[in-house]
């Protein structure tokens, strides 16, 4: 990746230190996570020492400092959500991709989180996939969900070559 983007996301806050967080979070949805080499351009721009930059990176669950994949998946699991089963959806997924909460598929399209709840209670159990939300999911649904995104491998292969 070049820095051109991350110029762009710099200027648009002004480079101002108090910015940091939001300024951290435009960059990281540039590549779903947080390269090393772009946080010390970070700081190298801004003057700030990459530790501490690296402290914020850390401190928030919401930064991720490795490689994620394409489309991130989070299933909640907040008290309305738990109460309405959606433990047994984030197994489902678990299942359907392979992996557990905390990876990332082998062909990094999918990464799968949970969170403690994003809001909607009323609609629980909630998933949520890149900026999507997915209400009154079941385990049934979930690989239709996950449809709805996994045909992309193919789509883009002729783009990347
Ligand atoms: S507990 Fe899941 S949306 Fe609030």
């Amino acid at each position: 990746m070049g820095f051109e983007q991350v110029d762009e996301i710099l200027d648009k806050y002004r480079r101002r230190h108090e910015a940091l967080i939001g300024m951290l979070q435009d960059v990281q949805r540039l590549e779903n996570y947080l390269p090393l080499e772009t946080l010390q351009y970070v700081g190298k721009k801004l003057e700030v020492p990459l530790s501490r930059i690296y402290y914020i990176a850390t401190f928030y669950k919401s930064f991720s400092l490795e490689p994620r994949g394409r489309h991130i998946i989070k299933v909640c699991l907040g008290t309305a959500c738990h109460l309405n089963n959606a433990v047994q959806n984030l197994e489902q997924i678990e299942r359907t991709l392979d992996i557990c909460e905390g990876e990332t598929t082998e062909d990094m399209m999918f990464s799968l989180e949970t969170v403690n709840c994003v809001g909607t209670c009323a609609l629980a159990p909630v998933t949520v996939v890149d900026d999507k939300y997915y209400d009154a999911v079941t385990p049934g649904k979930v690989e239709k969900i996950i449809s709805n995104y996994s045909g992309e491998a193919e789509d883009t292969k002729g783009e990347e070559d």
